[in-house]
């Protein structure tokens, strides 16, 4: 099965194909875009070892493209200045002026670089997204955030380019770890809590899951949907779309006081989730029993609940207390208030739940 979302609105409305063997619709899309024959690729060292990349490859000559690949080093390795600087000599070479797209074949860090590349090669050029983990099919590839890091902070250099199309063949993730596809399942759960009740069932009744179950493909495309239509509404980050940082206040802070070691994002998530329910149900805007909820699900697919014993909690309160989504000098909490709805408001309270936690 495979089934087409659409992001955003017309002009800028790009479609996200998801399902097994999407990538051979590569070429189709390509041409339907009316993309230049000049593409330079980036992709990371896994990705590169699992072959996704040469029949992608064959695919492209055959049809009169020109690819050059960029190989990045895997994981965060990919999103810094030397890698930018990489991708933009590939451009240079492999570019004719502005008539060039960008192809990124990987996971989230993989698209946030090269998105990044693209949105800056003179002032903008296409970008096309081949999503291969689970948290970039059902989060990082919509959207059209960008960025890279710096030795101040995480995606603190970046801009919105929206690509032209994602394809998210399923069968790439039978070889995305599965700490990895665990990582996948945080956003997918936040998903579930801010916008989806019927997923969240849904997830319920699973019990864990199981990459090639075909019940993935509309799992993915529940999440594609809502995230496409939040950001329809606030492109830009402006308001409604912070709801989509559901367990990120806290998990962002795990992972910069953790130092990104110990903790995938999507766990990091999953535990920021787990305290913003519990303190959510404390200043009772939340029902006990969907905490209780919500608990039972992060943990039935093996996610983590509790704030590590050993993180200094007086640091990621500091971390959380800077970070880019405080107003006022307060930060911004998004609490679940019912399954399907959250609310977005400081806590002046927040930092005694913390030191509890
Ligand atoms: N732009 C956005 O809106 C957005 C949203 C969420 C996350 N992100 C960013 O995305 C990144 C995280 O994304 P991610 O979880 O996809 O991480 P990732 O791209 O680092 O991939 C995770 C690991 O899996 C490997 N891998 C990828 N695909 C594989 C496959 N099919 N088989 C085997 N190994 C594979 C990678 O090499 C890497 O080691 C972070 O940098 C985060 O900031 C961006
Ligand atoms: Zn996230």
């Amino acid at each position: 099965m495979i089934v087409t979302e659409r992001v955003l609105e017309v002009p800028r409305s790009y479609p996200v194909v998801i399902g097994p063997g999407a990538n051979d619709r590569l070429i189709d899309h390509l041409r339907r875009v009316g993309a230049s024959s000049e593409i330079v690729a980036v992709t990371d060292e896994n990705v590169w070892s699992h072959d996704y990349w040469d029949p992608l490859l064959e695919m492209m000559l055959a049809a009169g493209y020109h690819p050059l690949l960029h190989r990045t080093p895997a994981g965060e390795q990919a999103k810094t200045r030397d890698q930018l600087a990489a991708v933009h000599e590939k451009l240079a070479l492999g570019g004719q002026g502005r008539a060039v797209t960008v192809l990124a074949l990987g996971g989230g860090a993989v698209s946030d670089l090269a998105g990044f590349a693209a949105a800056t090669w003179m002032r903008g050029v296409d970008f096309v997204i081949l999503s291969t983990t689970l948290l970039s099919m059902v989060d990082a590839s919509v959207g059209g955030k960008t960025a890279i890091n710096i030795p101040q902070g995480k995606n603190l250099v970046g801009a919105f380019h929206q690509p032209r199309f994602v394809l998210a063949d399923t069968d790439t993730l039978a070889t995305l770890p599965p700490e990895e596809v665990r990582s996948g399942l945080g956003e997918v759960v936040k998903t579930a809590i801010l916008g989806d009740p019927d997923l969240f069932e849904r997830l319920e009744g699973l019990g864990g899951l199981d990459v090639a179950d075909p019940a993935l493909v509309e799992i993915v495309a529940r999440c594609v949907r809502l995230k496409a239509e939040v950001v329809a509404r606030d492109e830009r980050e402006a308001g409604e779309r912070r709801v989509l940082n559901l367990g990120h206040t806290l998990g962002h802070a795990l992972e910069a006081v953790s130092g990104f070691a110990g903790l995938r994002h999507g766990e990091a998530v999953a535990i920021g989730i787990a305290f913003v329910a519990r303190m959510a149900a404390d200043l009772c805007r939340l029902d006990g029993a969907i905490v209780g909820r919500i608990l039972a699900l992060l943990e039935a697919l093996d996610l983590p609940t509790e704030i590590p014993s050993d993180l200094d909690r007086d640091a990621m309160a500091e971390f959380i207390a800077v970070d880019k989504k405080v107003r006022d000098g307060e930060p911004i909490w998004v609490l679940p208030a019912e399954l399907g709805r959250c609310v977005i408001e400081p806590v002046p309270g927040w930092r005694r739940y913390l030191a509890d936690a």
